[in-house]
């Protein structure tokens, strides 16, 4: 019986690490499943927890309303000091490029625990651009022992950082897996649509709006190197643009980051423009029902830039590099960085140009094929 400790603190990472921790729990003579999550967010954590049902073991609570990396950091490296010193797991899992993850690694290896690092290998091979995401991947790459690559293009960059072939596996990324189990649950209960479009309107959307033809712009956004000067351009875009479109409704969940609602307020204030629809934060299944119902997505995530291709969606990426290259290969993904000029003029061109459009919105999947959560639990039972 091999103990496994999965560790996650965001959204994001709950989105891709619950359908392993499903996994893991479908072989309970094999695994002894432990989660430990971090909290570095609350209430976008719990949202996801709740879709999955999954009841933590251990939960660090670190986040503070405005905390910045130094307390994450060490909050996150104290917290796991004390969860790894009590549970001795044989590995620990870790997802992606958040302070959770390089810390919780770091944590591990200060106990000389066996790391294995789930979506490895992305790179953009610009430190501060996503800052510090791509900082903290080179770090948790250089603790691991074990590296599961979403595709093969992620594999090449660690056999050229010098990662052995045989400590790597290209599984998919397990995005997909979880977008599918999404996507399955909204097909197959026809009466929870009526409660996801529920919540969305709770949330502030009335989705009937789109049965009047009307199109769907979803937007998001929340990266720390477009705070400031970056988010007044994408704020000033979409104020243009929704004021350009009125027949198309803009609808922005926004992140619970404080950084990011600052603008927001700034440059959209009181007066409000009835086809700008700022929403709280969707729980995934309603962003998932709103994803597939929209026209185009504009956005500085990294999930989305991975779902949206999958569902023939066109994704404007406002940042000025990605590491998911696959999707941009393949003419579905286009970076427009955070110019206000460059984001108007392509989703104008998005909207008025119906060949280019079709173009773009070809579904593909470079990211995988819904098995990777069995592909890592495979690995393991083999170990
Ligand atoms: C973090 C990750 C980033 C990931 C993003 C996903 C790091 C360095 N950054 O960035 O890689 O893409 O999550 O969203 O790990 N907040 C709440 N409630 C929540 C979540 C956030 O109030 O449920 C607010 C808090 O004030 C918190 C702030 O947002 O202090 C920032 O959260 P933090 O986790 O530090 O950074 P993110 O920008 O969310
Ligand atoms: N997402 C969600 N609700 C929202 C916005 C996004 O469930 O209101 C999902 C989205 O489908 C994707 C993930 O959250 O799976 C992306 O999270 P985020 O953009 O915060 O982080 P990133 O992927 O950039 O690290």
């Amino acid at each position: 019986m091999k103990k496994i400790m999965l560790v996650f603190g965001t959204r994001p990472e709950a989105i891709k690490m619950a359908p392993l921790v499903k996994e893991f729990n479908n072989f309970p003579n094999n695994f002894q499943t432990i989660v430990c999550v971090t909290g570095q967010h609350r209430e976008m954590l719990d949202q996801v927890l709740d879709l999955y049902d999954i009841k933590p073991d251990y939960d660090l609570n670190i986040m503070k309303p405005g905390q910045d990396l130094y307390d994450v950091s060490s909050r996150v490296l104290f917290g796991m000091r004390e969860v790894l010193t009590k549970v001795k797991p044989d590995f620990v899992l870790v997802h992606g490029d958040t302070t959770t993850s390089t810390f919780s690694a770091l944590a591990a290896f200060y106990q000389q625990i066996v790391v294995g690092h789930v979506e490895a290998g992305l790179r953009t091979n610009n430190i501060y651009s996503p800052w510090p995401e791509e900082m903290n991947r080179l770090l948790t790459g250089r603790i691991a022992t074990y590296h599961f690559s979403p595709t093969s293009v992620s594999k090449q960059n660690l056999i050229r950082e010098g990662v052995l072939d045989k400590k790597i596996l290209v599984t998919g990324n397990t995005v997909i897996d979880s977008l599918y189990w999404v996507l399955n649950k909204i097909k197959k209960y026809e009466k929870l649509n009526n409660k996801i479009e529920g919540s969305i309107l709770k949330s502030g959307y009335n989705v009937n709006a789109l049965k009047n033809n009307r199109r769907l712009i979803l937007i998001t956004g929340h990266r720390r190197e477009n705070f400031g000067e970056g988010f007044v351009n994408i704020c000033l875009a979409i104020k243009a643009l929704a004021n350009k479109y009125p027949k198309v409704d803009f609808v922005y969940p926004m992140h619970l980051n404080p950084n990011v609602r600052e603008p927001i307020n700034k440059v959209f204030g009181e007066k409000k423009i009835p086809n700008m629809i700022f929403i709280e934060p969707l729980e995934y299944l309603s962003f998932v029902y709103l994803l597939e119902k929209s026209t185009l997505v504009l956005t500085d995530s990294g999930g989305i830039q991975e779902e949206a291709p999958g569902l023939g969606k066109p994704v404007l990426v406002m940042r000025n590099t990605t590491e998911r290259p696959e999707a941009l290969k393949a003419g579905t993904v286009n970076l427009v960085g955070t110019d206000s000029d460059k984001i108007i003029s392509e989703v104008s061109k998005l909207l008025e140009d119906s060949m280019y459009y079709n173009k773009m919105s070809k579904a593909t999947n470079p990211y995988g094929d819904g098995l990777a959560c069995k592909k890592i639990v495979d690995f393991f039972i083999n170990k």
